[in-house]
């Protein structure tokens, strides 16, 4: 069976009605939006964030979800589209999913209301059934997403991200929300217990590998439904990079980031730092890192009995590493 479908496999039916449900948050009585978010519903992605909230619920509570995890899971993919129709804006993006992004077709000014309205939208599910604990979670991810990317554009601009820096960056545009899926799945049916927090950061340590994975895959010439090599265009400095300059010799560092600054758009430059990078281990170093992210996950799922919910999200740990697109 295909890793996916074995990991679904306790969530299926979840996975099913949540679908419908969350087809159902999207609809508008006006004719435009309702066009452009059903092109969105109909092109969906891998979805790993409603499997993440329903996979920690069912763990914690013996195989049993209730309204409140849907709403949550639904909330959450709902922040989750907007951000990602307001990213290929940020990032001048034409493709998304293997299909062309909604800035592409209908154009930026577009692009950013649709993008607000399905994060009001997923605010909205919440408030209307009083999941307060569930809105603070993701209301928190949603702030945090936003400084994160701001932080990214900062340092892009000056060139001095630190590896530290670009943890930060990470945890907070990325791991933030998927650590919001892991602790609202444990705050949906045991609210005041200490699995929320211990899921928080599980979560987290996934979606520190989950980016260092996205960063990895801009690297790489494979077919993954976005644009690869545009990092270096966008002025981005992702792990692989900020570790060959940490090791290189200064005039390969100077070289590096006179091609970074003055020659981004010049395709065979861009070419000739990536080739760059990968003969200086740069991608050796991040899968590394990304691995530890990854077994630190592992770990704090040690402390929980076993059951077919812990083996899915086991699995779906090494799918956030192992995964094609
Ligand atoms: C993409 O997330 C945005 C990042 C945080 C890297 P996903 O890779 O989960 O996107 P979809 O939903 O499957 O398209
Ligand atoms: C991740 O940023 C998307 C958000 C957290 C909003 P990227 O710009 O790295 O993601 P992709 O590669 O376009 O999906
Ligand atoms: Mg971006
Ligand atoms: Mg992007």
């Amino acid at each position: 069976m295909k890793i996916v479908s074995k990991i679904k496999e306790p969530v299926y039916q979840e996975m099913e009605l949540f679908e419908t449900k969350f087809r159902n948050a999207m609809s508008s009585k006006v004719a435009l939006l309702n066009r452009i978010t059903h092109y969105i519903v109909n092109r969906k992605g891998k979805q790993m964030r409603p499997m993440f909230v329903f996979l920690t619920a069912k763990m914690l509570n013996n195989g049993e979800v209730n309204e409140r995890t849907y709403r949550g899971a639904s909330v959450i993919e709902l922040i989750h589209t907007a951000t990602l129709v307001h990213d290929d804006v940020v990032d001048e993006s034409n493709k998304r999913r293997g299909f062309f992004s909604i800035n592409a077709l209908w154009k930026n000014k577009i692009a950013v209301l649709v993008g607000d309205y399905l994060l009001s939208k997923g605010l909205l599910l919440s408030i209307d059934n009083g999941d307060f604990d569930l809105l603070r979670i993701i209301s928190v991810a949603v702030r945090e997403m936003s400084e994160g990317e701001l932080l990214q554009i900062e340092k892009a601009r000056r060139l001095d991200i630190t590896e530290e820096v670009y943890y930060d960056i990470i945890r907070q545009k990325t791991a933030t929300l998927i650590a919001a899926c892991c602790g609202l799945g444990a705050c949906s049916v045991k609210p005041d217990s200490e699995d929320v927090e211990t899921f928080r950061k599980f979560g987290e340590l996934c979606g520190m590998a989950f980016q260092i994975k996205d960063d990895l895959f801009d690297y790489g010439g494979e077919k993954i439904g976005k644009p690869t090599g545009i990092d270096v265009k966008e002025q981005k400095m992702t792990l692989p990079l900020i570790h060959v300059l940490n090791i290189c010799s200064k005039d390969e560092k100077k070289w590096l980031i006179n091609s970074i600054k003055n020659h981004n758009k010049d395709k065979k430059r861009v070419k000739e730092v990536i080739t760059f990078v990968k003969s200086k281990g740069g991608l050796e170093y991040a899968v590394q890192k990304m691995l530890e992210y990854k077994n630190e996950a592992l770990q704090l799922l040690q402390a929980y009995p076993n059951s077919e919910y812990k083996s899915a999200l086991e699995l779906m740990v090494n799918y956030v590493v192992d995964r094609k697109k």
